[in-house]
């Protein structure tokens, strides 16, 4: 649908609700849903929570042939997820060290047959045994394999680094070795291994207006993932050798149809795809329909050319910089001011459409992460060809895992 009448179809099925709120197009969602799976080959998709953080759009996508388990973001979620019945198939994508949570999983023996944690160090081993006690019950264990690409590291160099920092388990030796120690100690099953290509999932290849940039995170990602499908490889051949693996794991939303060509990896993970915040807008391989907005509501005219908003100051994290703001979608043709940008309670926005606009239209907005913006807004109001309902989102259920 043209944005003109996306934009009309918005605001006449919403025109009840007080912007501020969040909604979300549940056929952009499913699009999206169906488009991360065509990219999947055929490879079950493991839905990244923190990429969505409401539980009805999580059991609506698990719903959908295709996307198998969680990839929760804290083990605090995933026992919560566990309780409320969303699946029974949970992968914290992420070590942890909150004490309380592994107290309450160990005390529960179906939530220690569905959760698995994620460990690249002894040291995360030797906290679950401190919070647990000696002879604790078998935690399962996934093992984080580091997928940066370090170009030098055959020659022992760890510079340049191209990808984020995790785990230290860089080489199949290493990824071994922790693995034998995860089986020495009785406390512990080892039933998978992960690695998440940073540098390639979520690294947009085509930047608007800057080729030579575009150029470059090719010639990276080219070169990167052909050394990490041979180090996943032979690291998951290593661990294979020592005990059977459940699943392997890799990939993210920017990288499925790369990561799902190697046979190491069974499963892949994504999250960010169903929604499609701005930061997925610019990769070669594929085309997203915007699926969360937000709608802020015009409150001042204070010159032509000018609509100034309420609220709005939704950032994205990560490292500072104009792609983590948020950007006016609908009417087209607006954008934000260079002094004031997205601000904590208002947001002028500059253009000629901005005199078409008066007190009290709304103007929709994107968010440049997907799940974040349910950490602004207490509920998703859900649009489908029936009409809207409202769902909670972790905030509005009073949940907060960091
Ligand atoms: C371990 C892991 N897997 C997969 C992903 C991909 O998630 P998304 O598809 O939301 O970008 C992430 C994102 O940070 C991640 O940390």
């Amino acid at each position: 649908m043209p944005p003109t009448g996306l934009r009309a179809r918005y605001d006449s099925l919403t025109v009840e609700l007080d912007p501020p709120f969040a909604l979300v197009d549940l056929e952009a969602f499913r699009s999206n849903a169906q488009e991360l799976l065509r990219r999947a080959n055929d490879r079950p998709i493991r839905v990244a929570s923190k990429s969505v953080r409401c539980r009805e759009l999580l059991t609506q996508v698990l719903a959908m042939p295709g996307f198998s388990g969680v990839m929760a973001y804290s083990l605090a979620e995933a026992l919560w997820l566990f309780e409320e019945g969303v699946t029974d198939d949970l992968l914290v994508g992420y070590p942890t060290a909150d004490r309380g949570a592994l107290r309450a999983l160990a005390k529960d023996d179906a939530a220690l047959a569905a959760i698995t944690i994620m460990v690249d160090d002894v040291a995360q081993l030797d906290l679950v045994t401190d919070a647990l006690g000696v002879g604790h019950p078998k935690v399962r264990v996934c093992i984080e394999l580091d997928a940066s690409w370090r170009p030098l590291a055959r020659i022992g160099q760890d510079w340049p680094h191209v990808g984020v920092r995790r785990s230290p388990v860089h080489t199949p030796l290493d990824a071994a070795a922790l693995a034998r120690e995860v089986l020495r100690r009785p406390g512990f099953s080892l039933v998978g291994v992960m690695a998440y290509e940073a540098q390639i999932a979520g690294l947009g290849d085509a930047p608007e207006g800057k080729p030579l940039r575009a150029a470059a995170v090719r010639m990276m990602q080219r070169r990167s993932f052909v050394e990490l499908a041979e180090r996943r490889a032979a690291a998951v051949a290593a661990v294979r050798a020592l005990t059977p693996l459940e699943f392997v794991n890799g990939g993210g939303t920017g990288s499925l149809e790369r990561t799902s060509t190697e046979d190491a990896v069974t499963e892949l993970a994504a999250g960010s795809g169903l929604l499609a915040p701005t930061l997925f807008d610019s990769y070669q391989a594929f085309r997203l329909r915007p699926a969360a907005l937000f709608a802020l509501p015009v409150v001042r005219r204070p010159a032509s050319g000018v609509a100034t908003v309420f609220g709005g100051g939704y950032l994205a994290s990560g490292p500072v910089g104009s792609d983590r703001l948020p950007t006016p979608y609908l009417p087209e043709g607006l954008r934000l001011t260079g002094t004031e940008a997205a601000g904590e309670v208002q947001t002028p926005l500059l253009g000629a459409v901005a005199d078409e606009l008066v007190v009290g239209d709304r103007v929709w907005f994107r968010h440049a992460k997907a799940g974040e913006l349910a950490e602004r807004f207490a509920q998703f109001h859900l649009l489908d060809s029936g009409g809207l309902t409202t769902v909670p989102t972790y905030r509005g259920e009073q949940r907060c895992f960091g």
